[in-house]
Order: structure tokens, then C-alpha cells, then sequence
């Protein structure tokens, strides 16, 4: 049976077999004009004929996306490229420009300019203004009037020669014009994409399933830096010239006279370039670009300025990679209007709460948005740190119009909320109260803006910071069990909780794979392991307390606590009774009373125990821990001694005991050993060579005492 010849059919009448069949015989026929042009160089079909062939096939894609397949040749995408071009050195070095964010910055470098130039303060030096277009830059070689070599910057010394992907873009001659060409001229600008060609590719690869690209300027390096300049020439590049390297001759002597130049050879320059005399000007070009930058159809940054007068140029010369005659005076962050759709919580491996803004994906400054930071619960309520409105007062509700701003590469934020548009049934979004990970509560410190997760112990979300913590120097302190082993552990799921580094052994021993058979441990170090993690079964108060890893308790304040309870079953049992005293305003327990009356340990210590213990999870991990250890009991303070509750400082070289023994002399009996003097410290003991904190003594009026007076005082002499 004879096939119908489908090529002819117009595509609105194709069935979708009969669709797929003409996509298929399209690619073929494309992929052989491709090589026949790029890899024979000899073409056998017209420019029109071939664009015919892309334009029907994408037509047809059009009305049948579903048939959109990888290796359409609207879509074919290479392997990454990478180190596969060959590396060329470019005879003049490609640099890059200093930035100006202000009016100021502008101003300053045209005085600049006046003063290296010893020009009077009243003569403004014409100034050529040129949209920042943001691609990449490329460097065209042409010997004798013929395109020989193209090449990207690269570190601006050794470019990538992509002679054959350059020869694809069609704003780019393989031949200057005119009769009077220099011998050798290079030619520099940047290759960019239009938005609408981005936006199409990446629709018809999410469609395909293929990676979409980030923004325009990637897409146009990649397309650019391809191995098969087929794949280069199915993506509309483009070209715009603004500069030049190497020229055996100069055909003008000024800047605006050499684009005018470059466009006469037959390259494409920026129509919107211009010449300026006075720095009203050069404002109200940036001002007029800047305005109009939306409705461009290509992504710009900012504006470029260069002195027009070359020999000026010259003269001026370049500090460091930044040409001292230009500066690129850089745009503001750029916006747009997008719906929330959603706000979602993360937490951090400290347990902070996070909202993040799921937006409608919307493209900011080329670049697609669907994420924005939203900071903190009081951000979205509008209220600043310091208890101030901002956004006028207007909360952010789920479904609002919203104003999404990005600045360079910082992460978009929302800026306003177009009120006119919120949906009537939106409503003031509540900041949950559980951690979304673990489901322990999660609570805000006076003054803080952040809302914590209290699962310390149980949180995945932080398991491995935790512990990290738990196995450090002043906690368990294990020996080869530090934060590489730790996280490889607990990534292998071996150890997800702080018990389960003291039943290791006993699982490893059940185990099929065993510890020892992992790359880089063997027999030897396992059974170290081992033994390191029962050296630890018996731990100090101090210790453990510290291991926890309870907000604001570092080392100082759990050897407080440890002191003042000497055990863990009274530490445990006073916590657990202050946690049930709690509330949203105060917690009048005595045990609450008791813990907040130590000296040194604040309400926001006591708080931040308190909550810790009133988390029913955390209960679960401790015990579970203490089914494996024992917690030795602390020597208690003195609550009576005459240095009790004393802030103490020691200095210079003391000669009756070492600094340690001193330092745990005066913990036992009660006082806070610091190592500064403040105001707030009571007393310094100052051994012979004391030098900087005895003059600050001195300074705040402290008591200063010998080591023989520090006897007597604690009744030791
Ligand atoms: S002149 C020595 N002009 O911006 C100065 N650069 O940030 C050479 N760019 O690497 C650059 N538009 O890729 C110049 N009209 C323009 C430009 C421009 C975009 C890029 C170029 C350069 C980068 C510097």
C-alpha cells in the first residue's frame, strides 16, 4: 500500500499519526542539511529552503506538543560543555569594568577621568552612553576582511575557540564590508538571546522533560559553547559589537566613530548608543534606558560608559582588570507581580523556622522567580524587629498579589502587596507553632524574630548539628567520632540519635555489614571506636547537660546548673517541674523560682531549659541515652562560701595552684570564674605579671586580691 505523501498537507488537516510520522522525516532531513553545512561545508539547499524545514516542524510541535520529543531539532541539546574547545590566547587582553550604583559613583569617575587628564573642572569630556547587554563576551578575529577565528573571554587571557558555533549567528559576517579593511581587526561584544526565544525553549523542554534553562544568559552561553554548531545554530543568537582588540590599523579616533565603523563593516551595534557632552546627559540616558529597559526584548544590567576620545583612552590607560576611561553604571533591582501561592516552613539545622514564598513562577530581570524569603513570622505580619510597621502596615496572605524583587544574585524578596487584588477570603496567615519536621513545639525568644523548633534531641531537620555538638570536645568528647564520621553515620542511617552511639557495638555485632568493612575503617579502628564510646558510659553532669545542645547553655552555664543540682535525677526532676509551670507569661513554680535564682543563669537560660524539658520528645531521647550511660553527680556549689555567686577573674602567673585548680576551686564554691574584667566582676586575683586586666581592674574599680589574700578570704591560708 502506497503511504500518502504527507509534506505537502497543510498541518491543521495532519492526524496526530500522521504528525508524528512528518516529525520524524523533518528531523532527519534537518540533522542532514546540518552536517552537510557545518561538518562538509558544502550545503545543498537554499538559507530560505532550510528555514522552511525548521519553521514547519515547529508548527507542527505547536499544535502537537505531546509529540515533542528529545531530539526535536527545536530542542537538541548537547552533553554540558566543558574543556572540550580548544584554548586561545587573545592577542589583547579581554577585561571587565568597574561599577557605579549612583548618581554619585558618576560623577566621581568623571572627575577622575578630569583629574588624570588635568582637565579644568568646568570641561566635561564627550562620553559615549551603550546599554550593558547582559550575555557574554565574544571576540571575532577577522585577517583580511574573512571571519578566521571566534573566541569566548574565558579568564579574559585564554578564551575557548568556538569559530564554528560563531559562524552560525546570524548577526555575525564571515566577511567585513568595504574595500578598506584593516589586515587584522578584532571584534568584541556580546552574544545574548531574545527574552521571547528563551521563554519559547524552555517551555517546549518542560515539555520535552529536558533541563530548562536559568535565565537568558545561560541559555545563550550554552547554546554558544556547544560541541555540535548545529545545536548553536538552532538557537537564535544574537550579536551585538562594542569594542575591539587587536587592529592592525584604526579607522576613527574616537569611540563613537569606530561603532560607526564596525556597523558600516556589516556588524550589528546598539541603536540606542549615544554620545553625550554635558553629565545631565549621561543621567538622562540612564534614566531614559532604564525606563524603557522592560519593552527592550533582551536583558541589560545597566549602562556602559566610555570616553569617546581614544587617545584619551589611552592615556588613561587600566587599573588593575578595569579600564580607568569606562564604568558600567549598574541598574537597581528589578521587579515584577506574582501571586503567593503558598507559604512553606523550613527549618534550619539550628532549628529555626523559615517561611519561604512558593510564588506562581514569574521571570524578574530574565531570570525565573518561584521562591522568595519571607524572614520571619513578624515580617509576614509586617512588623520590623523593632516592633515598627513596615510594608505600610500590610500584612502577606496566601493568594495576594505580591511585588517580587531581585537584586543580583541575592534571593528574591517580596517587597509589597497590591492590596486591590487580595482575594476577600484571604486570610492573616498563622505561623505555626510546631516544628513542621518534627512536631515539637516551637517557641519565640523575647526579642528575637526567629521561632525555633524545641526538638533539639529529635528534630531531624537538626540531628546532625546536634550531634555533632553532642560528640565535641567539652561534651562527649569521643575519640575518633568527630563531625566527618558523624555526618557519613548518620547519612548511612547508623547513628540517628544520641543513644545510638552507645548501642553501635551491640547492632554492629548483629550486623551483616559490618562497621569495619566501610572504606577507611578497618578492624583496628572500629575496636577503637569502640573502646572510645565506653570510656564515655560514665560522664559528667557538666558534660552531658552541655551535650544537649538547649539554647544558650554552652559550657559555663551547664557546669551552673550541674553545680547547683549535683545530680541528674534532681536536675531532670527540677526542669521537669518548672516545664509544667509554664506559660505564655509567667512561670511562678518554685522550681522555676529556684533555677532562675542561680547566680549567673538569667530568665532566658532558665526559659530556654525549661523549654527544652517540656518537650515530651526530648524526654523520650534523653531517657533512651540514659538507658545506655551513667551520669556521675557533681560536686555541689557552696552557696554559703565567701565567694559564692562572686564573678572572679585570674591573672598573671599564679604560683600556689595552676590555673585549672583555681578556676575549679572557685566553681566550688560558688563563684563564676571569667576570663575579662568588666564592671561586673567582684574580684581579680592577680599573681606576679599581671598586666592588662590588672590596669582594667584598676580602671572599674575592682577588688584587687594577691593568692596569699585569696586564701585567707576562702579560709584555706
Ligand atoms: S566594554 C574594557 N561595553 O560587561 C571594557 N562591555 O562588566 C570592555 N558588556 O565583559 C567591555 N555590554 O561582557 C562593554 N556595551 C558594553 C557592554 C559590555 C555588556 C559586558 C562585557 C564585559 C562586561 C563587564
Amino acid at each position: 500500500m502506497a503511504t500518502k505523501d504527507t509534506t505537502k498537507l497543510p498541518i491543521d488537516d495532519l492526524t496526530a499519526a500522521q504528525a508524528k510520522a512528518e516529525l520524524k522525516r523533518l528531523a532527519a532531513e534537518i540533522a542532514d542539511h546540518d552536517k552537510r553545512y557545518y561538518q562538509d561545508d558544502a550545503p545543498t539547499v537554499s538559507d530560505a529552503a532550510y528555514d522552511a524545514l525548521r519553521t514547519r516542524s515547529s508548527a507542527i510541535e505547536e499544535r502537537f506538543p505531546e509529540l515533542v520529543t528529545k531530539d526535536s531539532p527545536s530542542l537538541k541539546i548537547g552533553a554540558a560543555p566543558s574543556g572540550r574547545f580548544a584554548k586561545v590566547q587573545h592577542a589583547m587582553p579581554m577585561l571587565s569594568l568597574g561599577n557605579a550604583f549612583s548618581d554619585e559613583d558618576v560623577a566621581d569617575f568623571v572627575d577622575r577621568v578630569r583629574r588624570f587628564l588635568r582637565l579644568p573642572d568646568n570641561d566635561m569630556p564627550a562620553i559615549v552612553a551603550e546599554p550593558k547587554i547582559d550575555g557574554l563576551s565574544l571576540s571575532l578575529r577577522y585577517e583580511k576582511g574573512e571571519l578566521v577565528r571566534g573566541a569566548t573571554r574565558g579568564d579574559g587571557t585564554i578564551g575557548e575557540d568556538v569559530t564554528a558555533n560563531v559562524r552560525t549567528i546570524s548577526d555575525i559576517p564571515h566577511k567585513l564590508k568595504g574595500r578598506d579593511v584593516p589586515a587584522v581587526c578584532e571584534i568584541r561584544g556580546e552574544v545574548y538571546i531574545l527574552g521571547k526565544d528563551f521563554i519559547g525553549f524552555n517551555k517546549r523542554a518542560e515539555k520535552a522533560g529536558i533541563q530548562m534553562a536559568a535565565n537568558p544568559r545561560n541559555f545563550a552561553a550554552g547554546s554558544l559553547r556547544q560541541k555540535d554548531a548545529s545545536i548553536t545554530a538552532s538557537r537564535p543568537l544574537k550579536f551585538f559589537a562594542y569594542s575591539w582588540g587587536e587592529m592592525s590599523e584604526m579607522p576613527h579616533d574616537t569611540q563613537s566613530g569606530m561603532l560607526k565603523w564596525i556597523a558600516k563593516a556589516g556588524l550589528v551595534t546598539n541603536p540606542l548608543t549615544k554620545l553625550c557632552k554635558t553629565i545631565e546627559q549621561v543621567l538622562a540616558f540612564y534614566a531614559e534606558i532604564g525606563a524603557g529597559r522592560a519593552k527592550l526584548g533582551y536583558d541589560i544590567d545597566g549602562v556602559v560608559y566610555k570616553l569617546d576620545r581614544l587617545d584619551w583612552q589611552q592615556r588613561l590607560g587600566f587599573a588593575g582588570r578595569n579600564p580607568r576611561w569606562a564604568i558600567a553604571h549598574k541598574f537597581a533591582a528589578e521587579q515584577a507581580m506574582t501571586v503567593l501561592n503558598d507559604i512553606e516552613i523550613q527549618v534550619g539545622r539550628t532549628g529555626a523556622l523559615t517561611p519561604v514564598a512558593r510564588l506562581a513562577p514569574v521571570t524578574v530581570g530574565g531570570v525565573v522567580v518561584s521562591n522568595a524569603t519571607l524572614h520571619n513570622e513578624d515580617y509576614i505580619r509586617a512588623v520590623g524587629n523593632d516592633g515598627n510597621p513596615i510594608r505600610d502596615g500590610v500584612d502577606i496572605r496566601i493568594g495576594d498579589t505580591v511585588v517580587v524583587q531581585r537584586a543580583g544574585d541575592v534571593i528574591p524578596q517580596i517587597v509589597s502587596v497590591v492590596l486591590d487584588k487580595r482575594p476577600k477570603d484571604a486570610k492573616p496567615y498563622k505561623f505555626p507553632q510546631k516544628c513542621p519536621v518534627c512536631g515539637s513545639h516551637a517557641v519565640r525568644e523575647e526579642g528575637e524574630a526567629v521561632r525555633r523548633c524545641t526538638g533539639a534531641l529529635v528534630c531531624p531537620a537538626q540531628a546532625v548539628e546536634r550531634l555533632k555538638h553532642f560528640v565535641s570536645r567539652n561534651a562527649f568528647d569521643i575519640d575518633g567520632l568527630g563531625d566527618k564520621q558523624v555526618q557519613e553515620f548518620y547519612e548511612a542511617g547508623i547513628i540517628m540519635s544520641a543513644a545510638d552511639i552507645f548501642t553501635l557495638e551491640k547492632r554492629d555485632a548483629r550486623a551483616q555489614k559490618k562497621l569495619e568493612d566501610r572504606e577507611g575503617y578497618g578492624e583496628v579502628s572500629i575496636r577503637n571506636l569502640f573502646a572510645a564510646i565506653d570510656a564515655r558510659r560514665k560522664i559528667e553532669l557538666h558534660r552531658l547537660i552541655y551535650a544537649l545542645g538547649i539554647r544558650h547553655v554552652g559550657e559555663g552555664n551547664a557546669k551552673l546548673l550541674a553545680r547547683h543540682y549535683g545530680t541528674l535525677d534532681a536536675f531532670v526532676e527540677a526542669m521537669r517541674a518548672a516545664a509544667k509551670g509554664q506559660s505564655a507569661d509567667a512561670n511562678t513554680t518554685e522550681a522555676y523560682e529556684d533555677l532562675n535564682s542561680i547566680e549567673g543563669v538569667g530568665e532566658v537560660v532558665a526559659d530556654a531549659v525549661v523549654e527544652f524539658f517540656a518537650e515530651p520528645r526530648n524526654i523520650k531521647a534523653l531517657d533512651d541515652l540514659l538507658e545506655e550511660i551513667e551520669v556521675l553527680a557533681a560536686e555541689r556549689a557552696a552557696k554559703d562560701s565567701p565567694v559564692s555567686g562572686k564573678t572572679v577573674v585570674f591573672t598573671g602567673s599564679l604560683e600556689q595552684m595552676t590555673r585549672e585548680e583555681a578556676k575549679a576551686m572557685a566553681e566550688r564554691l560558688g563563684a563564676k570564674v571569667s576570663g575579662s574584667v568588666s564592671k561586673k566582676t567582684d574580684l581579680v586575683v592577680a599573681g606576679p605579671g599581671a598586666g592588662s586586666k590588672l590596669k582594667d581592674a584598676q580602671k572599674h574599680g575592682v577588688q584587687v586580691l594577691s593568692e596569699d589574700d585569696w586564701f585567707k578570704l576562702i579560709g584555706k591560708a
